[in-house]
């Protein structure tokens, strides 16, 4: 994988007298692709027919095909949105000629799930429909989205559709925000928020008249969970519907695991896409793309970019670069140019910046997105001719051995591919740039991303389902169920933190850190800054944890924004330092102009701010009282380490560490506040592991061993004191005398309860 990206930026230079007579090449040759990159042409038009239903029921990735699909070339309107009502804008998309058929057979039905190509309408029509045609009389329809920014975005634009204010008669819930009201009768939300919902109402989600499972077939961790949920939810409320979308693959999955559903088929209405492949593997995708990108604006007709990257630090530097090179452009041509619009997205992007994608350019101008995955399926925006897919996507996976989640670059399934490139087809024929060779694409990549519950840590869930008193997490009505090893390492995990017993029900802990939205180490921090007695301290760091960094770098003023992030340092801890920087901000009255002078992001502080108020209801709610250690930080790097001793490491160089328990080698970032101590600690604890150049530890807190040895006992021992080995083994006889307990209690009562059944 090539992961080139900053040296791109500082290659730019060089490489402009290059560019410059090469683009003059391309355009004498009048040839745009082929000639940057060795690419083949390849035309694709295979027929709609030809997407074959495999064997097992699945659709047959010959996605080429849906493309040719419904060819109206003269439908193909790229002023479409400017020149019709909104009203009128409905009324054109494909699911309005199907709107009757289909609420019939909803009618019918308990569960349907509905396919058809992005675009069609599903998101912003189908709650609208359910709304008309009497659903919200007595209940609300829900509808639940793979991503907060979809959330967002669609119930923006519903409540447009519906004349209502945000948050009225529309509005939407993620984790931390919820912005509906008494009048809110189509409800967005992620999965994340239903599944916590189900877990507070005992009343079988009883507000939901219907839930509309968007995006299905991404299969996130949480969208695998709530369809075993629902399934029960349809099978006890016979009052209750259930929607089922997905853009492409998985219907008839969805159908069979819901017994034999009707599959509701929207009419397509997409245009060809030409797809052009690489002809060797590429080097540097980000440059490939950026070029690719340029040469596009350069020389072909109107129409707006997609590229496809996979994460915020490429699709940044690859906006960089776009600009420089535009700025280039300008200066050597003498005729007046068309503007370049270049618009990031990634979920992480501050929620302004990303509306600013369906803004329309000015006259003349063209767009250019460059987005995470963000831009496959959940966000739709009009006008895309032109997409360029580098053919990698971020994806979080779960090594059970190790523990541990990490977020890694990957190539795409065949599935996304499709989606990516059918992203040019929708306002016209379009043409799709794959930064990789066909044979990539027919024998490297997998036919269908592997779903998030087999990939990753199932800690949240396992707490999620415990709670919901499914004792037994192997017999779950999961889909696909996930492997058992990564069930029993969370389990194993959760047993660690102490969320749950030798016998694997949750403890009073474990019945407490369910509360929290958090993953179960904050939760597990927060309660024992209450149990240590610095609540406030650690509610200040869990927050600040779960906004991105708060650290404001612009490469242009890289210096003086590293010299105001050090005044903020805490020697022993960056968590500490990230308590100190809400402290003084907090002291200047939460002022942004202060933020700015000391290049923090104000939105992210604000946003920390938020989760700490609705973290301090929670705890409200519990009747737990907020306490305070100051000014002794020192218990709370115990707390922190409480929470956390499954990450400690050692020191073994300048910098340099080995995690603990595993061996795998992790470095302090350059930027941790560890660096000021001097010399650096022989015991950290930290965040998360980030694998960029190399492992860093995200957010690291210098510890005591002891500390580790009494906190982590299950972990770790001082070993070179009699004393403390005694202890040991004596502490080793206790848990095995309570484990015998719990058994015994255990047999007991299931003794007890088969004796009254
Ligand atoms: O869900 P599906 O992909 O089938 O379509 P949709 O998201 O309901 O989008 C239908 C149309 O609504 C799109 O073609 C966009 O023009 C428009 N839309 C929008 O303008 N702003 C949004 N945030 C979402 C959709
Ligand atoms: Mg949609």
């Amino acid at each position: 994988i090539s992961r080139k990206g900053s040296a791109l930026v500082r290659e730019i230079h060089q490489k402009q007298s290059m560019n410059k007579s090469r683009r003059r090449f391309w355009e004498l040759a009048g040839s745009k692709f082929g000639d940057i990159l060795g690419v083949e042409k390849k035309a694709e038009q295979i027929d709609a027919d030809t997407a074959l239903v495999g064997e097992d029921g699945e659709v047959d990735f010959k996605e080429e095909a849906k493309f040719a699909r419904h060819l109206k070339k003269d439908e193909a309107v790229s002023d479409f949105a400017k020149s019709k009502t909104i009203a009128q804008q409905r009324q054109y998309l494909p699911i309005f000629s199907v709107r009757d058929e289909l609420l019939q057979v909803i009618r019918e039905n308990q569960v349907v799930v509905v396919v058809g190509e992005t675009g069609s309408g599903k998101t912003t029509q189908l709650t609208q429909y359910l709304h008309e045609d009497g659903y919200t009389v007595n209940g609300i329809v829900g509808c639940t989205q793979p991503r907060r920014v979809a959330a967002m975005s669609v119930a923006k634009r519903v409540s447009e559709e519906m004349e209502s204010e945000l948050g009225d008669k529309v509005g939407y819930a993620i984790r931390f925000e919820d912005v509906t009201g008494p009048h809110t009768v189509i409800k967005y939300m992620t999965y994340g928020v239903l599944l916590r919902e189900t877990l507070k109402d005992d009343d079988d989600l009883d507000k939901y008249r219907v839930i509309v499972m968007d995006e299905a077939h991404e299969r996130s961790l949480n969208t695998d969970v709530l369809l075993g949920i629902l399934k029960k939810v349809v099978a006890r409320r016979h009052d209750f519907k259930l929607i089922v979308t997905s853009a492409t693959l998985n219907a008839q999955k969805f159908s069979n695991f819901f017994g034999s559903a009707p599959i509701f088929h929207i009419p397509g209405r997409t245009f060809p896409v030409n797809i052009l492949y690489s002809k060797t593997p590429c080097e540097d995708y980000v440059e490939a793309a950026v070029k690719q990108a340029m040469s596009i604006h350069i020389s072909s007709p109107p129409g707006d970019i997609l590229i496809f990257m996979t994460g915020q630090d490429e699709i940044e530097v690859a906006c960089d670069a776009l600009a420089e090179r535009m700025e280039q452009h300008i200066s050597s041509t003498a005729k007046g140019f068309n503007k370049l619009l270049i618009l990031p997205i990634y979920s992480q992007l501050p929620a302004d910046l990303q509306t600013k994608i369906f803004q329309k350019a000015e006259e003349g101008a063209r767009k250019c997105i460059v987005a995470t995955n963000i831009a496959e399926t959940s966000l739709t925006v009009d006008g895309i001719f032109y997409v360029i897919d580098t053919g990698y996507g971020k994806m979080k996976v779960y090594n059970p051995k190790m523990g541990m989640d990490a977020l890694q670059v990957f190539p795409v399934s065949r599935a996304a591919a499709d989606q990516r490139a059918g992203r040019a087809g929708r306002t016209g024929p379009g043409t799709c740039y794959r930064l990789y060779t066909e044979s990539a694409y027919l024998n490297e990549m997998l036919p269908s991303p592997i779903p998030e519950i087999q990939r990753t840590n199932l800690g949240n869930v396992v707490l999620l389902l415990k709670s919901l008193k499914v004792e037994n997490l192997l017999d779950f009505d999961f889909m696909d169920p996930p492997p058992q090893d990564n069930i029993l390492n969370s389990m194993y995990q959760l047993w660690v933190l102490g969320a749950l017993n030798n016998v694997g029900s949750l403890t009073e802990l474990g019945l407490k850190m369910v509360e929290f939205p958090l993953d179960p180490p904050l939760a597990k921090m927060l309660l024992m800054g209450e149990q240590l007695g610095c609540l406030d301290e650690v509610l200040t760091i869990v927050s600040m944890l779960s906004v991105p960094s708060v650290f404001f770098r612009p490469k242009d003023r890289a210096e003086e924004s590293d010299a105001a992030r050090e005044k903020f340092l805490m020697p022993e801890s960056d968590h500490l330092t990230l308590y100190n920087i809400y402290q003084q901000w907090k002291c200047k009255q939460y002022r942004g102009d202060w933020c700015n002078d000391h290049f923090l992001h104000v939105k992210l502080l604000k946003k920390a701010r938020d989760v700490r108020s609705q973290l301090l209801d929670i705890l409200k709610t519990l009747k737990i009282p907020l306490t305070t250690s100051w000014p002794d930080l020192d218990i709370v790097r115990k707390a922190i380490c409480s929470a956390y001793f499954h990450n400690a490491s050692r020191l073994k160089g300048v910098g340099e560490y080995v995690n603990c328990r595993i061996g795998m080698p992790c470095h302090l970032h350059p930027s941790s506040a560890l660096f000021g101590m001097g010399h650096t600690p022989e015991y950290v604890v930290y965040h998360e592991l980030v694998l960029t150049t190399k492992e860093y530890m995200q957010c690291a807190t210098a510890v005591e061993p002891q500390w580790l040895a009494k906190l982590g006992p299950m972990f770790f021992s001082v070993k070179d004191s009699d004393t403390s080995l005694l202890e040991h083994k004596k502490r080793q006889k206790e848990e095995k005398t309570a484990m015998e307990v719990e058994m015994e209690n255990l047999r007991k009562l299931q003794a007890e309860t088969e004796v009254k059944s």
